[in-house]
């Protein structure tokens, strides 16, 4: 696993510097053409923490954000042609890839992991499920440069980009200019991700006391157990506490998780805990995409986990393995959790495909 480790190291680090010198700080960068337009900016939800990431350099325009949609949507930046980012990441599934248990990329090669939901970004510290990435910059050259998923090169995707003559428009009413370059590839992709928030379900409507909307006696009973139960690492209205955790999936896990990057047996099988934000759209679920519903995930929760050296202690209270439950109360949690679908995210016209190949498959 050292050499992965490593190959990962250094990997990152040739990016980082490469994206300095090559992509370019260029100070003389124009400012970009438009102003922010209402609806274009990053509004902080009452019930959430602070962001991360505040885009000081990057700061959101409709054009950039317009920029980072026909980018992530064109299947111009895989090798093959036939891959776009929005391949994986569906917006209908909250951006996740639904229906696959590990991601499907190029020539419909097997990924390692389940493609996680893309919301509320700008309020992560890290991503991946192993934290392996630290800026949202960066997040897009993972799936890129991965055999298994776009296989391809982001200097041959700018190639593709300069012959196409409708991006040379966009990139000057987004920058500036016409010049496109790596970074300004990057940050479009960062403004779209970057400005996906969800923030309106039902939940949220009942926290901050909109629309007199109410929960019913099960979806209350289900907020209270989670608090109890799940709320110690889904934590905040964020539902995540952003630390990395192993809930007991495995005894020897396949995936080393965390330990990929720390090079820690400590961190053996600790994946971060993620937002359960539009949950009940993202199946299947955990980092491998093992369980297809939420029923799946409360029965491992209930009477599945597994010890091992690094097994959570949440998880291992007085000697038992997992968190009691009983039927009803498994029943309540879920009812709880769809309480978490923003059905306004999942079509949103500001994220929506607007090429329309990304989707068929
Ligand atoms: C072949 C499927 C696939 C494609 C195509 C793909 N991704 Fe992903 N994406 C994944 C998987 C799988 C992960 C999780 C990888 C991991 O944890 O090691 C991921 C993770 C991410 C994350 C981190 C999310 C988080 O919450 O930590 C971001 C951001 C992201 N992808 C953006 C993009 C962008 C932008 C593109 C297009 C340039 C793209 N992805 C293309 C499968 C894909
Ligand atoms: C000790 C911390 C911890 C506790 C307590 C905990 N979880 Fe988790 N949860 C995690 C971690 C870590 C993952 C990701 C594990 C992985 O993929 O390997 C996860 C994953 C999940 C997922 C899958 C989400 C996805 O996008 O794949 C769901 C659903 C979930 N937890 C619900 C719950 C519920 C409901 C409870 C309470 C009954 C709970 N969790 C308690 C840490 C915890």
């Amino acid at each position: 696993m050292n050499t992965v480790r490593n190959r990962w190291l250094l990997f990152w680090s040739l990016a980082a510097v490469w994206l300095l010198y090559a992509g370019g700080c260029r100070p003389s960068d124009p400012e970009p053409a438009t102003p922010p337009a209402p609806g274009y900016e990053l509004t902080v939800p009452r019930n959430f923490p602070a962001p991360k990431f505040t885009f000081g350099e990057n700061p959101i325009t409709k054009d950039g954000v317009e920029l980072g949609r026909f980018l992530f949507f064109d299947p111009r930046l895989s090798s093959s042609g036939t891959i776009a980012c929005g391949t994986c990441h569906r917006q209908l599934f909250a951006f996740a890839d639904h229906g696959h248990d590990k991601s499907h990329g190029v020539n419909d090669r097997r990924g390692e992991r389940n493609t996680p939901a893309l919301q509320n970004l700008a309020f992560m510290p890290d991503f991946m499920w192993d934290g392996g990435v630290t800026h949202i910059d960066f997040s897009p050259l993972n799936a890129i440069q991965n055999p298994a998923e776009m296989d391809e090169t982001v200097a041959s995707i700018l190639d593709k980009l300069k012959n196409t003559p409708a991006y040379k428009p966009k990139f000057r009413a987004a920058f500036g200019n016409d010049s496109i370059t790596s970074q300004r590839m990057l940050r479009a992709l960062s403004q779209f991700m970057g400005l996906m928030v969800s923030s309106n379900s039902k939940y949220d409507n009942y926290v901050r006391g909109e629309n007199g909307i109410a929960l019913n006696g099960s979806e209350t009973a289900g907020l209270r157990l989670f608090q109890q139960k799940c709320a110690s690492c889904h934590a905040t209205d964020l539902f995540t506490d952003h630390s990395f955790r192993n809930n007991g999936l495995d005894a020897t896990p396949a995936d080393l998780g965390r330990e990929r990057i720390t090079n820690n047996p400590a961190d053996r099988g600790k994946f971060r805990v993620p937002s359960l934000r539009n949950v009940e759209r993202t199946s299947p679920y955990m980092h491998d995409g093992r369980f297809v519903t939420l029923n799946d995930v409360l029965n491992h929760y209930a009477s599945e986990v597994k010890d091992s050296p690094t097994l959570d202690p949440l998880l291992k209270q007085n000697g038992r393995l997992g968190i009691p439950l009983t039927a009803q109360e498994k029943q309540d949690i879920i009812a709880f959790l769809k309480t978490l679908t923003d059905p306004s995210f999942l079509v949103d016209k500001r994220f929506a495909d607007p090429i329309g190949t990304a989707n068929q498959r």
